[in-house]
Protein backbone atom coordinates (compact mmCIF):
# COMPACT_ATOMS: atom_id res chain seq x y z
CA UNK A 1 0.00 0.00 0.00
CA UNK A 2 3.05 2.24 1.30
CA UNK A 3 4.63 1.58 -2.30
CA UNK A 4 1.86 2.25 -4.17
CA UNK A 5 1.61 5.56 -2.60
CA UNK A 6 4.18 6.68 -2.88
CA UNK A 7 4.37 5.54 -6.65
CA UNK A 8 1.50 7.74 -7.95
CA UNK A 9 3.04 10.84 -5.21
CA UNK A 10 6.03 10.74 -7.71
CA UNK A 11 3.59 10.57 -10.71
CA UNK A 12 1.86 13.30 -9.13
CA UNK A 13 5.41 15.24 -9.12
CA UNK A 14 6.70 14.35 -12.12
CA UNK A 15 3.05 15.70 -13.98
CA UNK A 16 3.46 18.63 -11.94
CA UNK A 17 6.82 19.55 -13.24
CA UNK A 18 5.99 19.50 -16.81
CA UNK A 19 4.78 23.10 -17.43
CA UNK A 20 6.81 25.35 -14.80
CA UNK A 21 9.32 27.66 -14.78
CA UNK A 22 12.53 27.18 -17.14
CA UNK A 23 15.73 25.57 -15.32
CA UNK A 24 18.56 28.17 -13.72
CA UNK A 25 16.63 30.93 -14.78
CA UNK A 26 16.23 33.75 -12.03
CA UNK A 27 12.63 34.36 -12.12
CA UNK A 28 11.65 38.04 -10.85
CA UNK A 29 8.19 36.96 -8.14
CA UNK A 30 7.76 40.05 -7.19
CA UNK A 31 9.68 43.24 -5.85
CA UNK A 32 13.37 42.38 -5.08
CA UNK A 33 12.56 38.26 -4.79
CA UNK A 34 13.96 35.79 -7.46
CA UNK A 35 13.14 32.06 -7.57
CA UNK A 36 15.38 29.66 -9.40
CA UNK A 37 14.28 25.77 -10.70
CA UNK A 38 16.85 23.02 -10.36
CA UNK A 39 16.86 19.60 -12.01
CA UNK A 40 15.83 17.12 -9.42
CA UNK A 41 16.20 13.28 -10.45
CA UNK A 42 15.24 9.93 -8.58
CA UNK A 43 14.91 7.08 -10.03
CA UNK A 44 11.84 5.23 -8.45
CA UNK A 45 11.02 1.45 -9.52
CA UNK A 46 13.14 1.77 -12.21
CA UNK A 47 12.04 5.21 -13.82
CA UNK A 48 14.08 8.33 -13.88
CA UNK A 49 11.77 11.26 -12.56
CA UNK A 50 12.73 14.97 -12.58
CA UNK A 51 11.17 16.28 -9.58
CA UNK A 52 12.72 19.44 -9.77
CA UNK A 53 13.56 21.71 -6.75
CA UNK A 54 14.22 25.55 -6.20
CA UNK A 55 16.37 28.37 -4.85
CA UNK A 56 15.28 31.78 -4.25
CA UNK A 57 17.28 35.36 -3.95
CA UNK A 58 16.03 38.16 -1.68
CA UNK A 59 17.30 41.59 -2.14
CA UNK A 60 17.47 43.28 1.10
CA UNK A 61 17.38 46.75 1.17
CA UNK A 62 20.74 47.18 2.12
CA UNK A 63 21.12 46.08 -1.70
CA UNK A 64 22.67 42.99 -0.40
CA UNK A 65 21.31 38.93 -0.88
CA UNK A 66 20.24 36.84 1.31
CA UNK A 67 19.84 33.37 -0.84
CA UNK A 68 17.73 30.81 0.20
CA UNK A 69 17.94 26.89 -0.70
CA UNK A 70 20.62 25.89 -3.26
CA UNK A 71 20.17 24.42 -6.82
CA UNK A 72 22.30 22.32 -8.50
CA UNK A 73 25.34 24.39 -9.89
CA UNK A 74 26.38 24.60 -13.59
CA UNK A 75 28.35 27.41 -15.60
CA UNK A 76 24.46 28.71 -16.75
CA UNK A 77 23.62 29.26 -12.98
CA UNK A 78 26.97 30.47 -11.95
CA UNK A 79 26.59 33.14 -14.56
CA UNK A 80 23.38 34.52 -13.67
CA UNK A 81 23.58 34.55 -9.95
CA UNK A 82 27.29 36.34 -10.49
CA UNK A 83 25.20 39.04 -12.74
CA UNK A 84 22.53 39.35 -9.93
CA UNK A 85 25.25 39.35 -7.39
CA UNK A 86 28.29 41.13 -8.55
CA UNK A 87 30.18 37.56 -8.76
CA UNK A 88 29.06 36.74 -5.60
CA UNK A 89 30.10 40.43 -3.51
CA UNK A 90 26.37 41.31 -2.55
CA UNK A 91 25.80 37.84 -1.00
CA UNK A 92 25.92 38.15 2.76
CA UNK A 93 23.94 35.05 3.91
CA UNK A 94 22.57 31.68 2.43
CA UNK A 95 19.85 29.62 4.59
CA UNK A 96 19.08 25.99 3.97
CA UNK A 97 15.43 25.52 4.70
CA UNK A 98 14.56 22.22 4.68
CA UNK A 99 16.61 18.99 6.25
CA UNK A 100 16.79 16.59 3.25
CA UNK A 101 17.47 19.56 0.54
CA UNK A 102 21.52 19.15 1.16
CA UNK A 103 22.91 17.95 -1.99
CA UNK A 104 23.99 21.33 -3.70
CA UNK A 105 25.52 22.99 -0.08
CA UNK A 106 28.88 21.99 -0.82
CA UNK A 107 29.12 22.37 -4.51
CA UNK A 108 27.50 25.97 -4.10
CA UNK A 109 30.03 26.97 -1.19
CA UNK A 110 33.20 26.02 -2.84
CA UNK A 111 32.38 28.64 -5.55
CA UNK A 112 30.34 31.20 -3.10
CA UNK A 113 32.42 31.19 0.28
CA UNK A 114 33.98 34.86 0.55
CA UNK A 115 33.73 37.66 -1.67
CA UNK A 116 36.02 39.66 -3.53
CA UNK A 117 37.06 41.67 -0.52
CA UNK A 118 37.46 38.79 1.12
CA UNK A 119 34.41 38.99 3.43
CA UNK A 120 32.98 35.28 4.31
CA UNK A 121 29.58 34.68 3.07
CA UNK A 122 27.60 33.53 5.90
CA UNK A 123 25.90 29.77 6.13
CA UNK A 124 22.87 28.64 8.53
CA UNK A 125 21.21 25.46 8.03
CA UNK A 126 19.06 22.84 9.36
CA UNK A 127 20.93 20.67 12.52
CA UNK A 128 20.39 18.06 9.89
CA UNK A 129 22.73 20.26 7.86
CA UNK A 130 25.11 21.55 10.36
CA UNK A 131 25.10 17.24 11.40
CA UNK A 132 25.84 15.82 7.57
CA UNK A 133 28.08 18.42 5.58
CA UNK A 134 31.39 19.49 7.12
CA UNK A 135 32.70 20.76 4.02
CA UNK A 136 30.66 23.95 4.77
CA UNK A 137 31.31 26.21 7.32
CA UNK A 138 28.15 26.70 9.47
CA UNK A 139 27.33 29.88 11.01
CA UNK A 140 24.41 28.41 12.74
CA UNK A 141 21.34 26.38 13.16
CA UNK A 142 17.54 27.52 12.87
CA UNK A 143 16.59 26.25 16.05
CA UNK A 144 18.18 29.67 17.20
CA UNK A 145 15.22 31.78 17.04
CA UNK A 146 18.02 34.94 16.75
CA UNK A 147 19.51 33.89 13.50
CA UNK A 148 15.84 33.15 12.14
CA UNK A 149 14.96 36.95 12.87
CA UNK A 150 18.59 38.01 11.49
CA UNK A 151 16.94 39.53 8.66
CA UNK A 152 13.11 41.01 10.56
CA UNK A 153 11.19 42.72 9.86
CA UNK A 154 11.55 42.40 5.70
CA UNK A 155 12.44 38.51 5.92
CA UNK A 156 11.10 36.51 8.98
CA UNK A 157 12.02 32.57 8.88
CA UNK A 158 9.45 30.13 11.07
CA UNK A 159 9.66 26.56 11.87
CA UNK A 160 6.41 24.96 11.25
CA UNK A 161 5.00 24.16 15.01
CA UNK A 162 4.86 20.53 16.35
CA UNK A 163 7.02 19.51 13.59
CA UNK A 164 9.73 16.86 13.20
CA UNK A 165 12.24 19.53 12.25
CA UNK A 166 15.75 18.73 14.26
CA UNK A 167 16.03 15.06 13.66
CA UNK A 168 13.13 13.57 11.40
CA UNK A 169 12.79 9.63 10.86
CA UNK A 170 12.50 7.21 9.23
CA UNK A 171 14.59 9.97 7.12
CA UNK A 172 13.15 8.36 3.69
CA UNK A 173 9.49 9.27 4.52
CA UNK A 174 9.31 12.15 6.80
CA UNK A 175 10.35 14.77 4.83
CA UNK A 176 6.92 17.15 6.45
CA UNK A 177 8.36 19.88 7.58
CA UNK A 178 10.69 22.44 6.63
CA UNK A 179 11.78 26.41 7.91
CA UNK A 180 9.54 28.72 5.70
CA UNK A 181 10.87 31.96 4.79
CA UNK A 182 8.44 34.83 4.49
CA UNK A 183 9.65 38.18 2.21
CA UNK A 184 6.92 40.87 3.75
CA UNK A 185 8.19 43.77 0.80
CA UNK A 186 7.12 40.87 -1.99
CA UNK A 187 4.27 39.16 -0.22
CA UNK A 188 5.72 35.86 -1.00
CA UNK A 189 6.44 32.60 0.77
CA UNK A 190 9.33 29.89 -0.21
CA UNK A 191 8.43 26.66 1.32
CA UNK A 192 10.03 23.07 0.12
CA UNK A 193 7.96 19.82 1.04
CA UNK A 194 5.16 20.94 3.38
CA UNK A 195 2.79 21.72 0.68
CA UNK A 196 2.60 21.43 -2.73
CA UNK A 197 1.37 23.14 -5.54
CA UNK A 198 -0.24 21.73 -8.40
CA UNK A 199 1.03 23.55 -11.39
CA UNK A 200 0.13 21.60 -13.89
CA UNK A 201 -2.56 18.68 -14.66
CA UNK A 202 -2.83 15.11 -15.60
CA UNK A 203 -4.42 11.51 -15.23
CA UNK A 204 -2.19 10.86 -11.95
CA UNK A 205 -3.08 14.30 -10.10
CA UNK A 206 -6.89 13.14 -10.58
CA UNK A 207 -6.02 9.90 -9.24
CA UNK A 208 -4.66 11.56 -6.34
CA UNK A 209 -7.44 13.19 -5.74
CA UNK A 210 -5.94 16.59 -6.79
CA UNK A 211 -5.59 18.78 -10.22
CA UNK A 212 -4.16 21.48 -11.84
CA UNK A 213 -4.01 24.67 -9.51
CA UNK A 214 -4.64 22.42 -6.27
CA UNK A 215 -2.40 23.20 -3.13
CA UNK A 216 -2.25 20.26 -1.20
CA UNK A 217 -0.61 18.98 2.04
CA UNK A 218 2.92 17.11 1.43
CA UNK A 219 2.02 12.68 2.18
CA UNK A 220 4.36 12.55 4.62
CA UNK A 221 2.37 14.55 7.12
CA UNK A 222 1.22 11.47 9.42
CA UNK A 223 5.56 11.06 9.90
CA UNK A 224 6.30 14.85 10.07
CA UNK A 225 3.75 16.00 12.69
CA UNK A 226 4.84 14.97 16.21
CA UNK A 227 3.18 12.17 18.12
CA UNK A 228 1.53 14.00 21.01
CA UNK A 229 -1.97 14.52 20.41
CA UNK A 230 -2.56 17.87 19.94
CA UNK A 231 0.39 18.20 17.75
CA UNK A 232 -1.89 18.10 14.17
CA UNK A 233 -3.81 21.25 15.89
CA UNK A 234 -1.06 23.09 17.03
CA UNK A 235 0.57 22.53 13.38
CA UNK A 236 -2.94 23.67 11.79
CA UNK A 237 -3.48 26.59 14.24
CA UNK A 238 -0.07 27.66 13.34
CA UNK A 239 -0.82 27.60 9.73
CA UNK A 240 -3.69 29.87 10.75
CA UNK A 241 -1.39 32.42 12.20
CA UNK A 242 1.17 32.63 9.66
CA UNK A 243 -1.75 33.35 7.11
CA UNK A 244 -2.73 36.18 9.58
CA UNK A 245 0.84 37.42 9.97
CA UNK A 246 1.62 37.52 6.73
CA UNK A 247 -1.40 37.42 3.75
CA UNK A 248 1.36 36.45 1.26
CA UNK A 249 0.19 36.40 -1.95
CA UNK A 250 2.83 33.93 -3.67
CA UNK A 251 3.79 30.51 -2.46
CA UNK A 252 6.86 28.67 -4.16
CA UNK A 253 7.12 25.49 -3.55
CA UNK A 254 10.11 23.17 -4.37
CA UNK A 255 7.92 19.94 -5.82
CA UNK A 256 7.38 21.89 -7.87
CA UNK A 257 5.35 24.73 -8.69
CA UNK A 258 4.81 28.69 -7.89
CA UNK A 259 1.12 29.93 -6.87
CA UNK A 260 1.14 33.38 -7.98
CA UNK A 261 -1.46 35.26 -6.41
CA UNK A 262 -4.05 34.44 -4.26
CA UNK A 263 -1.56 32.35 -1.89
CA UNK A 264 -2.94 33.07 1.19
CA UNK A 265 -6.47 32.62 0.66
CA UNK A 266 -5.53 29.26 -1.06
CA UNK A 267 -3.47 27.79 1.75
CA UNK A 268 -6.39 28.94 3.92
CA UNK A 269 -8.79 26.79 2.07
CA UNK A 270 -6.21 23.65 2.24
CA UNK A 271 -6.27 23.89 5.80
CA UNK A 272 -9.97 24.35 6.35
CA UNK A 273 -10.73 21.60 3.85
CA UNK A 274 -8.39 19.17 5.83
CA UNK A 275 -10.26 19.34 9.46
CA UNK A 276 -11.20 15.42 8.80
CA UNK A 277 -7.55 15.02 8.56
CA UNK A 278 -5.97 16.71 11.56
CA UNK A 279 -9.06 15.02 13.71
CA UNK A 280 -8.20 11.65 11.72
CA UNK A 281 -4.06 12.87 13.11
CA UNK A 282 -5.41 13.37 16.76
CA UNK A 283 -7.60 10.23 17.09
CA UNK A 284 -4.65 8.29 15.85
CA UNK A 285 -2.36 9.91 18.85
CA UNK A 286 -4.88 9.74 21.72
CA UNK A 287 -3.99 7.03 23.97
C1 LIG B 1 32.60 39.28 -12.73
O1 LIG B 1 33.43 38.28 -13.31
C2 LIG B 1 33.55 38.39 -14.71
C3 LIG B 1 34.28 37.17 -15.22
O2 LIG B 1 35.32 36.77 -14.37
C4 LIG B 1 34.26 39.72 -15.03
O3 LIG B 1 34.38 39.87 -16.41
C5 LIG B 1 33.43 40.86 -14.45
O4 LIG B 1 34.12 42.08 -14.64
C6 LIG B 1 33.18 40.65 -12.98
N1 LIG B 1 32.24 41.67 -12.52
C7 LIG B 1 32.39 42.32 -11.38
C8 LIG B 1 31.34 43.34 -11.06
O5 LIG B 1 33.31 42.09 -10.61
C1 LIG C 1 36.01 29.25 -1.67
O1 LIG C 1 35.72 29.78 -2.94
C2 LIG C 1 36.80 29.88 -3.83
C3 LIG C 1 36.29 30.49 -5.12
O2 LIG C 1 35.63 31.68 -4.87
C4 LIG C 1 37.42 28.53 -4.06
O3 LIG C 1 38.56 28.66 -4.89
C5 LIG C 1 37.77 27.87 -2.74
O4 LIG C 1 38.23 26.57 -2.96
C6 LIG C 1 36.55 27.85 -1.84
N1 LIG C 1 36.90 27.32 -0.52
C7 LIG C 1 36.30 26.23 -0.01
C8 LIG C 1 36.76 25.82 1.35
O5 LIG C 1 35.44 25.60 -0.60
C1 LIG D 1 -11.20 19.24 -0.27
O1 LIG D 1 -10.96 17.87 0.03
C2 LIG D 1 -11.59 16.96 -0.84
C3 LIG D 1 -11.30 15.54 -0.38
O2 LIG D 1 -10.89 15.47 0.94
C4 LIG D 1 -11.11 17.17 -2.26
O3 LIG D 1 -11.81 16.34 -3.11
C5 LIG D 1 -11.29 18.64 -2.64
O4 LIG D 1 -10.68 18.84 -3.91
C6 LIG D 1 -10.65 19.55 -1.64
N1 LIG D 1 -10.87 20.95 -1.98
C7 LIG D 1 -9.92 21.89 -1.85
C8 LIG D 1 -10.33 23.28 -2.21
O5 LIG D 1 -8.82 21.64 -1.42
Amino acid sequence: MKSVVIFLFTLLIVNVCIAINPINVPVEIGKDFYNIRGDWFEVIQGVKYNLRTHMSLIRLASGKFLVIDTIEMNNELKSNIDKLTNNGSLIEAVVAVHPFHTTFFKPFYAIYNRTASGRPIRYFGTPRHLRNIKDVHWDGDLTNPSIRKLWNPEVDIQIPKATEFINPQPEESNHFSGAFAFHRPSKTVHIDDTFIYAEDDGPEVALLGAKKGDLIIHPDVDNGIKQYHNAPYEFRDWVYQIIKDFQFENILTAHCGNLIGGGYKKLQQTIDNASDLFKKLADKRKN
